[in-house]
């Protein structure tokens, strides 16, 4: 496999701000789907309550860059890399942002719950879990949509 065929994927968790409205995550997904597929990234921005929790896959300088913007971005806060990880496929191709929340609950697979939740700490053992858990939830997705 060589190296620029290698994806890169990235995941971390951040606290959204308590005036992030509606609109507000709007206009993010907005921007991330026009910078995304321009970037040749993909991947899944999932929130519950307060708590985003965003994979990032592409190229390695693409999604260092534009991970390098988000971290800046005054929207949310406390950003904590959970994963960052190379392999030769993606999960969230067919997405150039996909995005759920808890208003759509029934969309949040419950093996994902625990990720989403503040207190969680990501210890070594949970942080295994978490790639195959969004390759589930993928495919769960796609026979949605
Ligand atoms: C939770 C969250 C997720 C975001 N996800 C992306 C993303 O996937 N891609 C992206 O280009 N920008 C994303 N953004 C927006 C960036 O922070 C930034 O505003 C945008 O890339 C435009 O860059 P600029 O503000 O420097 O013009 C996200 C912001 C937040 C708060």
């Amino acid at each position: 496999m060589s190296s620029d065929q290698e994806i890169f994927h990235l995941v971390y968790r951040s606290i959204a701000e308590d005036d992030l409205t509606q609109k507000g995550i709007d206009g993010i997904l907005r921007v991330s789907h026009k910078l995304n597929r321009k970037a040749g990234i993909s991947g899944i921005l999932i929130k519950r309550g307060k708590v985003f929790l965003q994979l990032l896959e592409g190229p390695k300088n693409k999604v260092l860059t534009t991970f390098r913007r988000i971290h800046q971005d005054p929207r949310h806060h406390s950003i904590k890399t959970v994963i960052e990880t190379k392999s030769s496929d993606r999960l969230y191709s067919n997405w150039d942002m996909a995005y759920v929340e808890d208003a759509d609950e029934h969309a949040i697979l419950e093996e994902l719950i625990p990720f989403l939740d503040e207190a969680t700490s990501f210890a070594d053992n949970s942080k295994e879990a978490i790639m195959p858990t969004l390759k589930i939830f993928s495919e769960k997705l796609s026979k949605e949509s």
